[in-house]
């Protein structure tokens, strides 16, 4: 198996995670570690940086994987772009679109670039599947969606990275809420009317939001609503697709914390003249997951873009651009 030269930048959850998810993918050499906090790298044998450009200089790897806070994503992921270097980076792809752009002018420089985002809602089984269910088009078009994404903030929520806007750009909606905006994207398209109301509810002297409910509609009318919260003190995960003959549901979302619940896919077929079960009750069919294998889905489709057998699909610049284009329009309410 090829193996790739990769540096990892910023070694703190999401940092760990990929550090597993390559190791068991066993196509990437991890030759170098990057953190401004020394002690998050302890334990690793790794050559250690707290300085990601004296990072990649001094190793030169083919990829690197920036892992970093939101503000620092930008700088990182165009001078790795700028070296020819391929960059798998976390969300949110920078605080605001701006950075986003910024990225994207780098990659079109950038001489045979790959750029993925870390948009790993979409390689869940539940979401795998219900791509597969309305691309066989057997509950017919998908025209509206309902979701909630929410959890409940931390102790020290008010102090935390994610809720300083100079680091983050955003609360919860930008945090959390960008991976179930992400998925309605996915699957109704690119949403340009929007409402949104971005609240402090429980957390008022923080500078970020703790809910956001949006109201989007796509340019060909296709509706959804969307409720990011950090005040879900049961945390959950809960997304409707009504397709014009049927009905998919996803509930809960397998993530290390267990905390969303089991993931489940359920889908029903339109059954008015009730052949398969009562009026507003048609036969019900259910998937349930107990893997959560997205980390190494993406990682697998980062490894064949780094070796050029296949373009990336998941997490395109085009996308990212895209969903920092509509967060804005959220946020400028
Ligand atoms: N894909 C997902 O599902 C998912 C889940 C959680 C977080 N994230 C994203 O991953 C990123 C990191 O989040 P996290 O939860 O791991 O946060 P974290 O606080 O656990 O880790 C961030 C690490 O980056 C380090 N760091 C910050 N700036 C740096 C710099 N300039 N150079 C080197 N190191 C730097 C910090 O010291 C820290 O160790 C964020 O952008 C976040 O939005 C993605």
């Amino acid at each position: 198996m090829e193996k790739i030269k990769t540096v990892i930048i910023g070694m703190g959850r999401m940092g760990k995670t990929r550090y597993e998810a390559m190791k068991r993918h066993g196509g990437f050499e991890i030759t170098a570690i990057c953190d401004t906090a020394a002690h998050n790298m302890d334990g690793y044998k790794e050559k250690k940086y707290e300085r990601w450009q004296e990072c990649i200089d001094e190793t030169e790897p083919k990829a690197v994987i920036v892992c970093t806070y939101n503000a620092a994503i930008p700088e990182i992921v165009c001078y790795a772009l700028e070296k020819g270097i391929a960059v798998f980076s976390e969300k949110p792809p920078g605080r605001n679109l701006e950075d986003a752009l910024k990225m994207k002018e780098a990659y079109e420089r950038a001489e045979d670039p790959v750029l993925k985002f870390g948009f790993n809602h979409r390689y869940h089984n539940s979401v795998m599947e219900a791509r597969a269910l309305i691309d066989s088009k057997i509950l017919g078009e998908v025209i509206c969606a309902r979701g909630v994404y929410g959890k409940a903030g931390s102790p020290n929520f008010e102090t935390e990275w994610r809720n300083d806007t100079s680091i983050s750009g955003g609360g919860i909606m930008l945090d959390q809420g960008i991976h179930m905006l992400d998925l309605m994207y996915y699957f109704l398209g690119e949403f340009t009317e929007i409402q949104s109301s971005v609240d402090q509810l429980v957390w008022k002297d923080m500078p970020t939001e703790d809910s956001a409910f949006s109201i989007l509609r796509t340019g060909d009318g296709k509706v959804a609503s969307l409720h990011s919260s950090a005040i879900q003190w049961r945390h959950k995960f809960s997304l409707d697709l009504i397709c014009t003959k049927g009905f998919i549901s996803l509930n809960g979302l397998l993530t290390s914390t267990k905390s969303y619940g089991e993931e489940r896919i359920s889908y029903y077929r339109k059954d008015l003249e009730q052949k398969t079960g009562g009026l507003g009750k048609p036969m019900e069919h259910t998937m349930c997951f107990n893997e959560d294998q997205s980390w190494d889905y993406e990682m697998e489709e980062f490894y064949e873009a780094v070796r050029g057998k296949k373009a990336v699909v998941q997490g395109k610049i085009e996308d990212a651009v895209n969903l920092m284009k509509m967060l804005d329009n959220i946020y400028s309410v």
